[in-house]
């Protein structure tokens, strides 16, 4: 008897998403990819960093890059737990290789010498924001690509917690748009080019952010 057939590809899946990454960094620079990860990988993830924190794994987020990174609750209020490569779980492993089989495929597409890549989870509790803020340092220019990984199950819009990233008009002024944090979805923006800030968010709100780097 025939088996039963797949619905969903997932390297078919990841070929249209790395696909609209790559337009979407060489055109505008910024995409919102709505089904980036399917639930299956997506709800372990968040399992684990609900478990990470309830174990005390998470630490306040600083602002700045070495020795003048500091916290600044005026700033941001996150709380992040990085993900280090060799103690990474099986699900933070097939995270990354999946970031690094998209840094490869961007590389091939777009010659942007994407060297590595750095990601942690960040948990924002009840309340909590990022205020206005470009994710490339001013003393170190390393990183490249931002990519944030939302981790939410049932989003609501007056839930908050919006991305507000802003945007050129055309006229020489600025807009905005804000993407809502629904679990599965991913934005992903030339880290340089894009002032963005989290929205207080009115329920604990998760996400996987990372960066692809150049060399330093
Ligand atoms: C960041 C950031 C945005 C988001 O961590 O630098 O801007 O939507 N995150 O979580
Ligand atoms: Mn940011």
């Amino acid at each position: 008897m025939l088996q039963a057939v797949a619905l969903q590809d997932p390297v078919q899946d990841d070929q249209a998403n790395f696909n609209a990454v790559v337009n979407a960094l060489a055109g505008q620079g910024w995409c919102v990819i709505p089904d980036f990860m399917p639930p299956e990988q997506w709800q372990p993830l968040a399992a684990e960093a609900k478990q990470l924190y309830a174990a005390g794994e998470f630490r306040l987020a600083r602002v700045g890059h070495g020795d003048a990174a500091k916290v600044r609750p005026d700033v941001r209020t996150d709380r992040v737990r990085w993900i280090d490569p060799l103690e990474a779980t099986p699900l933070q492993q097939a995270y990354l290789e999946r970031m690094e089989a998209l840094r490869l495929f961007i590389n091939g597409e777009l010659s942007t010498g994407l060297f590595d890549f750095e990601g942690h989870f960040a948990l924002y509790p009840k309340g909590c924001f990022y205020r206005r803020h470009l994710d490339r340092f001013a003393d170190a220019k390393h990183r490249a690509v931002s990519c944030i990984q939302y981790l939410n199950e049932d989003w609501k819009p007056e839930d908050g917690g919006n991305l507000r990233i802003y945007l050129p008009d055309g006229k020489g002024k600025e807009t905005y748009t804000d993407i809502q944090p629904i679990g599965g979805s991913a934005v992903i923006f030339l880290s340089d080019q894009f002032h963005h800030m989290v929205m207080p968010s009115k329920r604990e709100r998760l996400s996987l952010t990372g960066w692809f780097c150049k060399r330093r």
